[in-house]
């Protein structure tokens, strides 16, 4: 029985989340620049989305620029930007013939021009899709969004619109950049590391967390259903104790 037949499809997750990791020290174990990393991690970023569109998720994102990777080397910023331009105009037709939307949550302002035409373009061109909603996080963190959607709501309690006393988890949900989407029910990072650096904290309250030793540019379908039959095994409570779950 193979990985992929070993998957439940009753049970999968909505939406899936991804931290990926390691691009620059897969580049540097084959003495490579951290350039070279990134660019196999589109192949990827390419067979994560095939495969999760494939067996049916609803909704992929993707950690693929935080605001604090801005303060990394000049030319490694310029070249993942020239590197996102690339990979989305490249693949605009190929979502579209596989029916899948794309979105993008951060600050994308913040984003060079050409970047941000080319991002806008691909989410327009795409915005009818519906087999599934591939996110790209770009200029994300949580903490900017949770500050931007804290600003909002003060904003209206100011101008009288709403009252303090009001103000709960769905408002603040649809004050945040993923406001409409599914919070994230499986969270997998690469690379060793076990960290969330400051990536979707009010969404994950209750997500299901994968790690691997797996660099980003090694990750591949296989990877993904593996972490999907983990995720699977695991016994999700919500704050109840076994019995109470539905059986
Ligand atoms: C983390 O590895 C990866 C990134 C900061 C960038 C991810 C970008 C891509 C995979 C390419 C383009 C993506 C899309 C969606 C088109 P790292 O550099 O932090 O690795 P390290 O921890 O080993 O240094």
């Amino acid at each position: 029985m193979s990985l992929k037949d070993k998957i439940i499809t009753e049970k999968l997750p909505l939406h899936i989340a991804v931290i990926m990791d390691g691009n620059g020290r897969w580049a540097q174990k084959q003495g490579q620049v951290r350039v070279f990393g990134h660019q196999n991690g589109v192949k990827a970023v390419r067979d994560t989305t095939e495969a999760a569109a494939e067996i049916g998720i609803k909704f992929l994102t993707l950690y693929a620029f935080s605001t604090e990777n801005w303060n990394r080397p000049r030319e490694e910023v310029d070249a993942l930007m020239e590197l996102l331009i690339h990979t989305i105009n490249q693949e605009k037709e190929t979502l579209n013939k596989n029916n899948i939307r794309l979105q993008a949550i951060g600050d994308l302002q913040s984003l060079p021009g050409n970047c941000y035409n080319e991002l806008q373009e691909a989410i327009a061109e795409t915005a009818k899709n519906t087999r599934m909603t591939l996110i790209l996080a770009l200029s994300y963190s949580s903490k900017w969004e949770l500050t931007n959607a804290m600003r909002q709501l003060a904003k209206q309690v100011e101008e009288g619109k709403i009252k303090a006393e009001k103000i709960d988890e769905q408002m603040i949900a649809s004050n945040l950049n993923t406001a409409g989407i599914p919070d994230p029910e499986l969270l997998i990072r690469t690379s060793g590391e076990h960290r969330i650096s400051n990536f979707l904290l009010w969404q994950i309250a209750y997500a299901e967390l994968y790690f691997t030793d797996k660099l980003w540019p090694e990750f591949g379908k296989e990877d993904l259903y593996e972490a999907l039959i983990d995720y699977q095994n695991r016994e999700r409570r919500f704050g109840l104790v076994s019995e109470q779950l539905p059986k």
